[in-house]
């Protein structure tokens, strides 16, 4: 039987799943008591910046540049997650990086080994974080931990979507195993829905515009700057680029998009290289449909165009509550606020009449196809 986890397009995605979970078991720095007792969150959350300026001298300034040379791969990410969570803390509390050269060391040393950029991600946040009490969180909050478990779930079920929309990318639109993987991935998507309906109830706005989003504020390493860990970092952004997103040239899309591939691990960049060698999915169908079908092709077909128009649909039954708690954030900040990815809600309702306009252009497709003409 036809199914996404099955294809050899999961394989990668699953390895990734392995790596993110090896990393989550990982300690290298000896920062697991510091997470557990609550002293980390007890210093990131105080009103006073003197207890993490200790913390900074006594533990992380004992970390040497050697120990962390001389890490694997695996353990280096485990490494990074943690001084990543130090960095965003001290973020909080206004003081810039540059103060701290021996972390902004250790920071490009981490990046350089793991080949990611040298600040939090979503990864490190969500999918590499320990569950349970080794949980590394700001707030140690019942609402932080469904925040970081909302992003951890929601990571595990894209990598499935994205696996099934990879492999029909490239497969004829009147194979019969088209629609099925199509609908099969449009179910994985349900988990992000449902992962924000769920933030939606139980973290209020007050609540993580007040505690929470301080500690996703940018930072400048060595003249740069990096966007602290956010949604927009999820590979949703691979989901638009396989539907539609290949060939739009749209500068607010081809910006958004640029900017946010490069927070993500290398094994989900080469994806990206790869996926994007090919045409994508709508292209692919145009291009298709431009021969006559045969008429025995054309209730596959159909089937095909439905299928993807209610993975469109689900796109946007995560995307529409999704929009509704950003702007409920929105309306109690100050006026020209953003999000931890530097934007503010308006990309949320591009990305939505983009996610439409994909729909569109389906039933275009489907138009077409009924009139018997390409
Ligand atoms: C209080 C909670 C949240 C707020 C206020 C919020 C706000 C935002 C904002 C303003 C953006 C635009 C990019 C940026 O500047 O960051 C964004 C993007 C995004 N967020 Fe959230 N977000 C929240 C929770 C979540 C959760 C729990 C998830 C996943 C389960 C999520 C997934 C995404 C995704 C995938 C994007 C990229 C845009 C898209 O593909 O539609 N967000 N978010």
């Amino acid at each position: 039987m036809t199914s996404v986890k099955t294809e050899s397009a999961y394989v990668v995605y699953k390895m990734g799943k392995l790596l993110d979970q090896s990393v989550s078991m990982l300690d290298p720095l000896d920062f697991d008591e510091y997470f557990v007792n609550g002293t980390f969150s007890k210093f990131a959350t105080s009103d006073d910046i003197g207890p993490l300026l200790g913390f900074l001298s006594d533990v992380v300034g004992v970390v040497t540049l050697e120990s962390i040379k001389s890490l694997d791969e695996v353990s280096a990410m485990a490494a990074a997650r943690d001084l990543n969570m130090v960095a965003s803390a001290v973020t909080k509390f206004g003081v810039p990086m540059h103060e701290f050269p021996h972390l902004e060391e250790l920071l490009l040393m981490l990046a350089e080994k793991t080949n990611e950029v040298p600040t939090d991600t979503v990864f490190g946040y969500g999918s590499r974080n320990p569950v349970g009490s080794r949980q590394r969180s700001f707030t140690r909050t019942e609402e932080e931990a469904l925040f970081i478990e909302s992003f951890s779930g929601g990571m595990n079920s894209l990598m499935a979507t994205l696996a099934g929309l990879e492999t029909i990318q490239s497969m004829n639109i009147s194979d019969s195993r088209y629609a099925p993987l199509v609908k099969e991935s449009a179910q994985y998507l349900y988990q992000m829905q449902k992962a924000i309906l769920r933030v939606r109830k139980h973290i209020t706005p007050d609540f993580f515009t007040h505690q929470l989003r301080p500690f996703f504020d940018p930072k400048t390493i060595r003249g740069k700057t990096y966007f602290a860990a956010g949604g927009a970092q999820m590979p949703v952004t691979i989901i638009d680029l396989l539907l539609w997103g290949i060939e739009d040239v749209d500068r607010t899309y081809v910006g958004y998009r640029n900017e946010n591939l490069r927070y993500l691990p290398r094994s989900y960049r080469s994806k990206v290289e790869v996926i994007m060698g090919r045409p994508s999915v709508l292209k692919s169908i145009k291009t298709q449909i431009s021969q006559p079908l045969p008429s025995s092709a054309v209730p596959t077909v159909a089937n095909t165009i439905e299928s993807l128009k209610e993975l469109a649909d689900q796109l946007i039954r995560f995307r529409g509550p999704h929009l509704s708690v950003a702007k409920a954030n929105m309306r109690i900040r100050q006026e020209g606020s953003v999000g931890s990815g530097g934007y503010d809600v308006s990309i949320l309702q591009y990305l939505i009449k983009r996610t439409k306009g994909f729909k569109n252009q389906l039933a275009l497709v489907q138009q077409a196809i009924s009139q018997g003409s390409p």
